[in-house]
Order: structure tokens, then C-alpha cells, then sequence
């Protein structure tokens, strides 16, 4: 190659090591691994590093609940997602933690620079402290009484009521949400980051080509509100590196976190030497680095990061890339839909491949959220990735086998036609090289209609009926293949796996984006077998379900994504089971609104003998008060009471429908009576 090979090193914001990977995640790690393995095809040294985000209060904390050491989680969380990751063939060169010698080594010499640079100081503040399990409890740790609306049991900063944001200090009746003490306000020594004295870099930096316009337009917006000191010390306990010279301060998590991308290189440089750490983290360098996160932490890596770098004599990222946020069915992800999906869930039900090529057709280089529409999502990858490319392949593979054993045609029968796809491939290139990931599949899939006309003008299933035709059939057939080998180069970043199957079907060594150049001319091709299978219906709709049924059984309301008419019959049980359930007719006498409440009914069941229940039922979305009023219904009502906010449950009265409006409880024939039971 005469061009110069470029260095690139990449990164994914790194996972917290307390939680599974969901699809929201897998928006940014599909998005760049696509970047990196485009890279490497084209023949880059780029080198992809991520590692779990190990340090902090939450996962301090998880470890307790669970009765096991910080380090176990940390172990158990890291086999889990690299698990994951692999399952969604994210292909990291290195995968590590940040709760490692070397990110301790760096987080302790980059501080020591700050500090000797003079950029820490120190300073008392005052913090609410739980004086029962005597910490300081970090604002999401504190809940209360909104100030605003009076909404109960809400969060130290902001209130999901009402919208209002506010300091803890505001908060009426606040509690320790780990012990329910009321905090006290408590002085301690606090180290901080003095990063307004870096503001007139910042200003320049953030102005150049290092993020997207939207980012720093946005970081304007902060520079006129004034930078602030940074706080980067917590005291303990604390799960995190304890600061130099500083005996019961810890770092805090955002501190270290993102010198974890440094840290997994640095571990990866020990095992490979042909990676230099220097030379990509020196001031000077003019290698590239950059990191790929969701917009909701640009904060940190526009603004804190490039000033630690910088501050201590490092080179600043060339660019940060930021993504929108993930919705399904154009809504929040919802653990009562069904739509919040973990990479494990959906790996029990799908092909990986189905995901990363919707993505692929949604993703721009913008910060826009992108929508998983489950309808959509079939109705694309079948007619795309199915109808169209694999199609080409299954249509010219049958002939050549038969009639030629394999062996394509030696020349190239449309080289026009061959020429304009391999042109087509340069701008296929300069949109992955953007991240212009949507535009560049619409390109592919054009290419891909192109080669089925052409199929279909050829009409070599007609030809192939007369006499004489044979090496005529065989030309066209053998360009199908190649054009279906080129779309096979250019779909390869997003499609790894269908790439190497489709490299085994063709007998070629890995495709590379230089092999586009020329065509398989003279060569033996293999059997061909299905290369992707149609997404089913029946498959997401399980998916779907078993997002539900993780939950405990208050989650599982009747809510359902409109994809979902039938739900899956559960497994069987034995007739004991089902004896042990006592279904009575009840007769609602009274149906009330639940203050605070969005989704529930108060309902007072008559079951006979004088006898009543107090039920709260999640219908309000499809019932008023009064139309209840005076109804027969059926209720489970031997299931034990439960303790709810808002007082007992006695019970559950039954309902069918998908959710919303479109929900019905069970309403017996008059004839039955309040009491009876039925069988
Ligand atoms: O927001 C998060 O999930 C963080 N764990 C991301 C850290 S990215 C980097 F800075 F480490
Ligand atoms: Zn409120």
C-alpha cells in the first residue's frame, strides 16, 4: 500500500462492573466495533480497547447485599460481559479493568503530575453522612419527599414526579436509601481539580474538529455558566485506589474510569510488543485516538478527561464521538413491555447479526436517538439481509455446482457493471470512515437490487433451456457471485460472521477491501448453505416474554408491545399445581382512585359470606372507577396479601388484553354469585 498506514487506538465508554449488558449498550459497542473492523479491513493498525468500570459506591454496595467481596462481583460481572460481548461478536484487541494494577499505577502518576503541575487543591465541605452506616451518601442515596410536588420516595437530586431538580439539602423528610437513617451534615476534606485554571485550552479545544458540532455547541452552553473546580476525592469507605499521601481518600470512580482506556492499552502493550504505549499517549503524538460514548457522559470526556490529559502532560484524544440514546417501539426501554432487553435474552432468541445490521441502517454521525421498532426491524433484515443479499448467492450457486461442479466462469461477463460496484465501494468507504453507518447500508442494498435486476434481465433460467447455452449461463451466474462477493466486502464490517461464512461458501481466504479490486475469475466455489435465515415473529415475541418474566411478579403488568398479540403457552404444570390456585367470582362494590398512583385502582371485592378484599389492580390505563362499580369479576383469592405502598393487597382480580386501553378483567355470566368458586 503507498499510503501510510495509520495508528488508530478506539474505545467503547467502559461498563459498569454491577450490571448486565443491555441493547441500549450494544448501540455504541456495535457502532464501533462496525468502525474498527472497517478499519482493519482497510488495512489500518487499529488496536480496540475496553474494560469494566469496577470503582464507586454502587457496586461497594452491591457487593454487601450480595455477601461477596467487591472483587468477586467485579470477577463474576467480567465473565458475564465479555460472554456478551463475544455473543454480539464485538471483537475488543483487549478487554481489562479498572480495577488493575496498571490503572493504578496511571491513576497515581497522572495525579502526582496534576499535583505537581498545580492543578489540586483542597477544600472542607460539608455533605449529608448516614450516621448509622457511617458514610457519606452520594445525592442518588438519599431519598425523600419531593420539595415541589410532595411526591414520596423520591431521589436526592431530582423528583420523577414532577421533573424538579434540586440540591439533597431540599429534600423533606430525607433518609439514608441504604439504611433509612436521617443523614446529618457532615465536613470532611475534599481533593479537587482546579478546571477553570484550564478553561482557555478548553475553549480552544473544544471548538476544533475533536467532537460533533451538536457536543460543542452544548459545551458553550457550559463555559458560560462558568467551569468549576472538580471534586475528585471521596472518603471511605470507598471502593476505588486510595489518593497518595491522602490515607482515607479514595479517587473518585469518574476520575479513574477513563484512565481504565489507558490502562487496558497499557496491559495489552506488556502482551504485544509491536504496541508502543508511548507512542500513542505522548504529548506530541500523531497517532489517532479516539472514544466512542453516549452523549450523557460528553461532560466527561469533552471536558475533565482532555484537562487531566493535558494537565498532566499527555496527548488529548483527536476525537470523542458521542451517540443518541436507544428507544424500542419509539418508547423508553420498559422493563413492563418487555423492551428492556439484556444481551443474554436476546442471544437465547436471535441471530446477533439480525441487531448489528439494524443498527448499522439506523446509525449516523449524529447524536440522535435511534429507534428499535421490533416491526420494522423483522421487515428489514428479512427483505434486506435475506430477500436481497443472501438471495443473489442462493439463485447463482445451484447452477455452477450442478453443471460446472463449482467452477466459475473465467472471465467477467459485465465488467462495466463489476467496475461501477468497485467505484461504488469508495463511497461505501468514505461513509464508514464518517460513521455514516445508514447511508452507507441504503448504498449497499442499492447495489444489491442492482445485481437481482441484473439477474433478472439475464433471465439465465431461460437460457439455460436451450442448447448450446451452457458457458453462457454459467458467465452470468459466475457475475452474480461476484457481485455478491463484492457486497460481501462491504457488508463485512457489520456482518462478520455471515462474512466467513460466505468466504467458506466462495473457498477465499478473509476478504479485505483491496480484494473488491478484482474478480474471482477461474476459481472452484463450495456447496452453498443458507447464509442467514429469516428473523420469525414467534422468536421476538419469546424474546419479549422472557424480558417480562425476569421480573418479580408487581412488574409484570399487562402491558404489551403491539408486536405481541399471543404470548408463548408457559410450561406445563401438574394438576396439583393448578388445584392449589382458588379462583372466586367477586363482586366489585367500590372502585377508587389511588393518590400517587398512575396505574393502579383501589378495588373493594365482595366474595360472599359477608366477606371482603381489599385489592389494588394496575386497569386504571382501560377503566374508570364507575364502570367497575357493581361488576362481576374473577379473583385469585388465596394468593398471601402483599404489602404495597399505598396499604394491602388481598388478592388479584384477573385481566386479558395487550395493556393500555386494551385490557378487559374477566367478567362471569350473571348467573354466578360472589363466592363461588370456580373450576
Ligand atoms: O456511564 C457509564 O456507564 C460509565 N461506566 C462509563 C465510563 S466511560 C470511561 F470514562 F471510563
Ligand atoms: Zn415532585
Amino acid at each position: 500500500m503507498s499510503v501510510k498506514q495509520r495508528h488508530i487506538l478506539v474505545t467503547s465508554a467502559l461498563p459498569y462492573a454491577n450490571g448486565s449488558i443491555h441493547l441500549g449498550h450494544l448501540v455504541e459497542y456495535i457502532q464501533t466495533d462496525i468502525w474498527v473492523r472497517f478499519q482493519k479491513m482497510q488495512g489500518q493498525r487499529c488496536t480496540y480497547v475496553c474494560a469494566d468500570d469496577a470503582h464507586g459506591t454502587p457496586i461497594m454496595l452491591r457487593a454487601q447485599k450480595e455477601g461477596i467481596s467487591p472483587e468477586a462481583l467485579i470477577a463474576r460481572t467480567d465473565k458475564e460481559h465479555r460472554a456478551d460481548f463475544a455473543g454480539f461478536y464485538v471483537d475488543f484487541d483487549n478487554f481489562h479493568s479498572t480495577h488493575s494494577d496498571e490503572n493504578r499505577e496511571l491513576a497515581e502518576t497522572i495525579y502526582k503530575k496534576l499535583r505537581a503541575n498545580g492543578y489540586i487543591e483542597t477544600r472542607t465541605i460539608e455533605q449529608a453522612y448516614d450516621p448509622e452506616k457511617e458514610m457519606f451518601l452520594p445525592d442518588r442515596f438519599i431519598k425523600g419527599t419531593c420539595p415541589r410536588c410532595g411526591a414520596e420516595d423520591q431521589y436526592g437530586d431530582n423528583c420523577e414526579v414532577c421533573g424538579a431538580t434540586y440540591a439533597p439539602t431540599e429534600l423533606k423528610h430525607p433518609v439514608s436509601a441504604i439504611s433509612g437513617a436521617t443523614p446529618i451534615q457532615k465536613k470532611s476534606e475534599h481533593y479537587f481539580f482546579n478546571l477553570p485554571a484550564l478553561e482557555p485550552m478548553l475553549r480552544e479545544w473544544t471548538r476544533g474538529k475533536h467532537m460533533q458540532p451538536e457536543i460543542s455547541n452544548k459545551l458553550n452552553e457550559w463555559f458560560e455558566s462558568g467551569l468549576q473546580q472538580w471534586d475528585i476525592s471521596r472518603d471511605a469507605p470507598y471502593f476505588g485506589f486510595e489518593i497518595p499521601d491522602a490515607p482515607g481518600k479514595y479517587f473518585y470512580v469518574w476520575l479513574d474510569a477513563p484512565m481504565g482506556y489507558m490502562a487496558s492499552f497499557k496491559n495489552l502493550c506488556d502482551k504485544d510488543k509491536s504496541l508502543n504505549f508511548d507512542d500513542y499517549w505522548k504529548a506530541d503524538s500523531d497517532y489517532e485516538v479516539y472514544h466512542f460514548i453516549g452523549k450523557d457522559i460528553a461532560y466527561f470526556h469533552t471536558l475533565f478527561w482532555p484537562a487531566t490529559l493535558h494537565g498532566a502532560g499527555y496527548r488529548k484524544p483527536s476525537a470523542v464521538f458521542c451517540h443518541g440514546f436507544l428507544t424500542v417501539n419509539n418508547q423508553k426501554m420498559s422493563k413492563s413491555r418487555g423492551t428492556f432487553i439484556t444481551a443474554r435474552t436476546y442471544l437465547d432468541n436471535l441471530n446477533p447479526e439480525y441487531l448489528r445490521y439494524y443498527f448499522a441502517a439506523k446509525l449516523g454521525s449524529g447524536i440522535d436517538d435511534i429507534d428499535l421498532n421490533l416491526e420494522d426491524f423483522t421487515l428489514r433484515v428479512n427483505s434486506d439481509l435475506v430477500g436481497k443479499v443472501v438471495n443473489i448467492a442462493s439463485r447463482c450457486a445451484g447452477y455452477i455446482n450442478k453443471k460446472f461442479a463449482g467452477r466459475l466462469d473465467p472471465g467477467c461477463a459485465a465488467p462495466e457493471l463489476y467496475n461501477d460496484f468497485v467505484t461504488a465501494g469508495d463511497k461505501i468507504a468514505a461513509l464508514y470512515e464518517k460513521r455514516e453507518f445508514g447511508h452507507a447500508m441504503r448504498e449497499i442494498m442499492a447495489l444489491a437490487d442492482r445485481t437481482n435486476e441484473y439477474i433478472d434481465e439475464q433471465k439465465p433460467w431461460s437460457l439455460s433451456k436451450e442448447a448450446g447455452k451452457e458457458s453462457e449461463v454459467l458467465a452470468i451466474y459466475s457475475m452474480g457471485i461476484n457481485l455478491f462477493r463484492l457486497l460481501m466486502i462491504y457488508l463485512k464490517p457489520v456482518l462478520p460472521k455471515m462474512a466467513e461464512a460466505s468466504e467458506a461458501f466462495l473457498h477465499i481466504e478473509p476478504l479485505t477491501w483491496a480484494d473488491s479490486a478484482t474478480p474471482l475469475t477461474d476459481h472452484t466455489i463450495s456447496k452453498f448453505k443458507p447464509l442467514m435465515t429469516r428473523i420469525e415473529q414467534e422468536k421476538i415475541d419469546r424474546m419479549v416474554y422472557a424480558s417480562q418474566e425476569n421480573l418479580t411478579p408487581t412488574h409484570i403488568k399487562k402491558e404489551r408491545t403491539a408486536t405481541m398479540n399471543i404470548e408463548p403457552i408457559a410450561e406445563q404444570i401438574e394438576f396439583d399445581d393448578f388445584a392449589k390456585i382458588d379462583l372466586r367470582i367477586a363482586r366489585i362494590v367500590k372502585a377508587d382512585h389511588v393518590e400517587g398512583a398512575d396505574k393502579l385502582l383501589q378495588l373493594t371485592l365482595d366474595i360472599g359470606e359477608d366477606k371482603t378484599r381489599n385489592v389494588f389492580a394496575g386497569i386504571k390505563s382501560a377503566y374508570a372507577p364507575e364502570d367497575l362499580e357493581g361488576k362481576l369479576t374473577v379473583m385469585v383469592a388465596n394468593l398471601k396479601p402483599r404489602k404495597m405502598r399505598f396499604g394491602l393487597s388481598e388478592g388479584m382480580v384477573m385481566a386479558a388484553g395487550p395493556g393500555g386501553k386494551d385490557l378487559w378483567i374477566l367478567e362471569p355470566h350473571e348467573g354466578a354469585q360472589p363466592g363461588m368458586r370456580v373450576k
